[in-house]
């Protein structure tokens, strides 16, 4: 997710679920190839298994894109044919290829055939006027076909004109039959399911219709420790990582005192952990201390200390 998912943000998630797959941000193919913007592939070697989510639409430029993502050591490439904002649009890329399903083909393939990880898709049901049953089964078909695997499904389509790309993940209605039919439809093609997801029950009830996978994503980020925490245990049937919100927190330490010292500022980190305490006594006082000092001249790990000592101690 643009802006939330950054490295940071990620080595907080790893510490909390050993087996989630996690994303980066999108990162565009023409700023990796064009513009050399190597350091957009920055990520910390603790965050593994990580997706790099391109954005494009030409095949031989999403190629050396994904390969400069494999080269960088990401475990996956996934195309973004979901992103329904403009400046997106106007580049040709993200949810308006959901029109074109032999570009996308053509891109998939390309990429493919520039890597050995797998490439993947992540695509809306449809966008503006399009029939979700008409088009997105032909989709599906192109894009397997050219050797895509996986797909993640954002189960609402976008409107592309006239909302925001904010309103365009509220508004346009959740489907979410739609894609358990096309896992039906796709046996062998690893389908998962995204939108509006905000617990684990929700999650295995959806893999217990069949469905491949459940991307998460909003709830993940505003309630890291209900979602993450409890992933490895409840979907995966392994032992659970930190054992409260509190040990999460000392575990990033040494972490922000790394980032700290090679010059970085604490509230790049200590704002994707405002949602650690969310819906336990404290977290308002957990989020105001973080938020009032940590953008502060020299704030540093004595400021995450003190809104530590703001939360109860558990029962
Ligand atoms: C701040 C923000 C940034 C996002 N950026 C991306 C992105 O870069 N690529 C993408 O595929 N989806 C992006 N999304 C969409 C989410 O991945 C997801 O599809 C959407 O929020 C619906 O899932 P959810 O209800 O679990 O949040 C973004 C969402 C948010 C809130």
């Amino acid at each position: 997710m643009m802006d939330w998912t950054d490295r940071h943000c990620r080595y907080l998630h790893r510490l909390l679920s050993r087996r989630a797959l996690l994303y980066s941000e999108m990162v565009t193919a023409p700023a990796l190839v064009r513009g050399g913007a190597l350091h957009l592939l920055d990520y910390n070697p603790e965050e593994h298994p990580v997706a790099l989510q391109l954005g494009g639409s030409d095949p031989e430029e999403l190629a050396r894109a994904a390969t400069l993502g494999e080269q960088a050591g990401y475990d996956q490439i996934d195309l973004n044919c979901g992103c329904p904002s403009d400046r997106v649009q106007s580049g040709t890329f993200g949810a308006v290829l959901m029109r074109s399903p032999e570009l996308v083909a053509d891109c998939v393939a390309a990429m493919r055939e520039a890597v050995k990880i797998d490439v993947t898709v992540k695509c809306r049901i449809g966008v503006d006027e399009q029939e979700p049953r008409d088009v997105l089964p032909d989709f599906l078909q192109k894009i397997s076909g050219a050797g895509c695997e996986r797909v993640v499904i954002h189960a609402r389509k976008a409107w592309l004109q006239g909302l925001s790309p904010k309103e365009n993940r509220d508004i346009p209605p959740l489907d979410y039959e739609i894609v358990r039919e096309m896992k039906r439809a796709f046996p062998q093609l690893h389908v998962s399911i995204n939108g509006g997801i905000t617990d684990l029950d929700t999650a295995e009830a959806l893999l217990a219709d069949g469905l491949d996978g459940v991307m998460i994503g909003r709830a993940a980020y505003h309630q890291p420790w209900d979602i993450l925490a409890n992933a490895d245990a409840r979907i995966y049937g392994e032992a659970a990582g930190p054992v409260s919100p509190e040990e999460a927190v000392q575990a990033m330490l040494p972490y922000i005192g790394r980032h700290l010292a090679s010059g970085g500022r604490l509230h790049q980190i200590t704002r994707h952990m405002l949602g650690l305490f969310a819906g336990r006594p404290g977290a308002r006082q957990w989020r105001r201390v973080l938020s009032e000092g940590a953008t502060r001249d020299g704030a540093g790990p004595e400021l995450v200390e003190e809104a530590l000592s703001r939360v109860p101690a558990a029962a």
